[in-house]
């Protein structure tokens, strides 16, 4: 039988791996990483979440790979990897996670509910007034897959939406901005920011004070990408100076986030355990076997990384 070696979500999870391929492609045989019975030779495919570096090139016969996540900087920094196509993460409910994520957040800001929440805990009862969504502009950073679709998300709601990436895009109804050159004048026009850009070297730190200080005063962020793409410390200081006045964070440079973090208290900040988008092992199985039947197919391939991008 053919090997599927899975790791993500640890050991006890190989029964749920399992019983999930077990309905969607019952030949393969789904091991755990570690099964010490495994033979490498017989190994043809990889489902994993960070595996150590080094490892995947050991079987010499692995074909694919497929990330147990959408984002691969789990997976990047391996310089051994083996010459095999990589594959993102690509399930519809990893895409309907994000969409839902994005809304709340968005409209959670918009509507000042970081403020209202305080003011419940105070017995405060203030209106506070704010715009509506035609005044309200919110811009993405990264148009990729979800990107995309977390502005197919906010549309209906009447914001000016814009997006930000690398090549130039073309959405309906989104300003679109690209690479470098573009990013100040992008930034110029959010009201609310909104982060989905992979975490690759040129995206690290890029939420940092120069950023912030390139948004609207009493703008907001939403960091939904990956921790290492926010200088915590300068989101700090420009909510604590008021240019900025709050953000929701779902990803954080060390996870889980240390009880001794500043962020956690911090009134302008709503904090979620990196849930944006992780969506259950049965539909992430079902991604992963669609993947292989086209693979084994001679079918392209959808969400391939790219190792000379780095995404
Ligand atoms: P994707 O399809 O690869 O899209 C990435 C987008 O970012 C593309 O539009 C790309 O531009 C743009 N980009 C990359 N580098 C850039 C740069 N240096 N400057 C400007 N734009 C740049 O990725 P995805 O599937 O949408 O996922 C995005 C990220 O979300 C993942 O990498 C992961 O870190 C994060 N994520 C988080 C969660 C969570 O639960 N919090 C869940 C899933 C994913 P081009 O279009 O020009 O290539
Ligand atoms: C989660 O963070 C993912 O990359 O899918």
């Amino acid at each position: 039988m053919t090997i599927l070696l899975v790791k993500s979500g640890g050991p006890g999870a190989i029964e749920e791996w399992r019983a999930a391929f077990a309905t969607v492609r019952p030949d393969l045989d789904v091991r755990w990483w570690d099964d010490p019975s495994v033979d490498p030779l017989a190994v043809r495919y990889a489902l994993v979440w960070a595996p150590e570096p080094g490892r995947l090139k050991t079987y010499p016969n692995l074909r694919l790979v497929i990330s147990s996540g959408a984002g691969v900087d789990h997976l990047a920094g391996d310089t051994m990897l083996p010459d095999v196509p990589i594959v993102r993460l690509g399930a519809p409910e990893a895409v309907w996670r994000m969409r839902e994520y994005v809304a709340l957040s968005v409209l959670h800001l918009h509507r000042l509910w970081h403020r209202f929440a305080a003011n419940q805990r105070a017995r405060v009862w203030d209106e506070l007034p704010n715009p509506e969504a035609p005044e309200r502009r919110v811009g993405v950073m990264g148009l990729g897959q979800l990107g995309a679709a977390a502005l197919d998300a906010l549309r209906p709601f009447g914001f000016p939406l814009s997006g930000w990436s690398r090549s130039p895009k073309a959405l309906p109804g989104v300003r679109c901005f690209a690479d470098m050159r573009g990013l100040k004048p992008f930034l110029a026009q959010c009201d609310i920011l909104v982060c989905l850009l992979p975490a690759t070297p040129e995206t690290n730190g890029i939420l940092n004070a120069e950023t912030f200080a390139a948004l609207p005063r009493g703008a907001s962020v939403v960091n939904a990408a990956r921790g290492s793409l926010l200088v915590e410390a300068d989101l700090l200081a420009a909510l604590d100076s008021g240019h900025l006045e709050a953000a929701v964070l779902d990803v954080f440079e060390t996870e889980p986030l240390p009880p001794d973090s500043p962020l956690w208290l911090h009134p302008c900040i709503t904090i979620t355990p990196h849930v944006a988008s992780f969506p259950g092992r049965p539909a992430r199985a079902r991604f992963a076997a669609e993947v292989i039947t086209a693979f084994e197919a001679g079918r392209a391939l959808p969400n391939l990384f790219d190792p000379k991008r780095g995404y």
